[in-house]
């Protein structure tokens, strides 16, 4: 009986060192402090998109890789709707924002940006023919020219029904909001949870055209027949990645990790591969 007692406090006490050491390793690899989690929207080729294999992929991805190696620190990718995004890294459920994101001074209000590394512009998805594509600017760096066209081309969207991403600024410039955007007068914003399925819906008649960032405008109107993209570029906006306010020790990091990057050509290396060219050089 004796020795039965104590086969069972052996016993016991195995199992509890067991399961304090499983506990240990769950603490560890969940929200860590060596792990750099990446809010992000996967729906934004090049800059974040799954791959054949469903796999997050893109140039932010690449950067976010290069990023959390240059830290020492793993990283997860968390793919979520585009506008949880910003939520999830103020509310510290996320360390970072990647998403192709752009620095507005609304979003400033809940995070922390590091620097720019890329330079985009909204610009229309059109059923090719449309006269909305009649509009084009010749020398975009002629600032009259440019915004002649900008008033043409809201003159056209007066009384349209207009597709963008759900919190991008695409919505914003279209429906306006307190901060960056004054809104396009006499156009209906509709939301959609990606650019893709705006422009699936312009495609199938319920909505007139589809705002979104340029780069990924190219890549939608290559994968669907009958879209064009017009060549007026409607706003001037910088990407930047988005960092809890009380975080400055991982901005500061990532800013300096950044910089290095930007020097030693990696960020450089990382747009070409996808075929673009990040801007950063001159
Ligand atoms: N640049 C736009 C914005 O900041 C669109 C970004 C969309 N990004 C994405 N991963 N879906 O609102």
């Amino acid at each position: 009986m004796k020795k039965f007692f104590k086969i069972m406090v052996a016993v016991l006490l195995l199992a509890t060192l067991v399961g304090a050491c499983f506990a240990f390793t769950a603490c560890n690899n969940n929200g860590d402090d060596n792990t750099l989690i990446v809010a992000t929207n996967c729906e934004f080729e090049p800059f974040e998109y799954l791959n054949d294999d469903g796999k997050p992929t893109g140039i932010d991805m690449d950067i976010a890789a290069a990023i959390a190696n240059e830290l020492g620190m793993k990283l997860e990718i968390k793919d979520m709707a585009f506008d949880s995004v910003v939520g999830s890294v103020a509310a510290g459920t996320c360390d970072i924002a990647m998403a192709g994101l752009t620095v507005t001074e609304e979003r400033k209000q809940s995070v922390n940006f590091t620097q720019t590394y890329f330079s985009s512009s909204q610009v229309v998805i059109a059923k090719t023919g449309d006269s909305i594509l009649d509009i084009v600017v010749e020398d975009p760096e002629n600032k009259e020219e440019l915004s002649a066209a900008i008033a043409q081309v809201e003159a056209m969207l007066n009384g349209k029904r207009v597709g963008v991403q759900n919190g991008t600024t695409g919505y914003s410039y279209v429906s306006g909001d307190s901060d960056d955007y004054a809104g396009v007068a006499g156009a209906t914003a509709v939301g959609f949870t990606s650019g893709a399925l705006a422009v699936q819906a312009m495609l199938a008649g319920n909505v007139d055209y589809v705002i979104i960032d340029k780069v990924p405008a190219e890549k939608l109107i290559a994968a669907n027949q009958g879209t064009s993209v017009s060549n007026v570029v409607l706003t001037g906006e910088d990407y930047a990645f988005g960092i809890a306010k009380n975080n400055t020790e991982l901005l500061n990091k990532v800013n300096a990790a950044l910089e290095k990057l930007i020097e030693n050509g990696t960020i450089e290396e990382i747009f070409q591969k996808y075929g673009y060219t990040s801007g950063l050089g001159d």
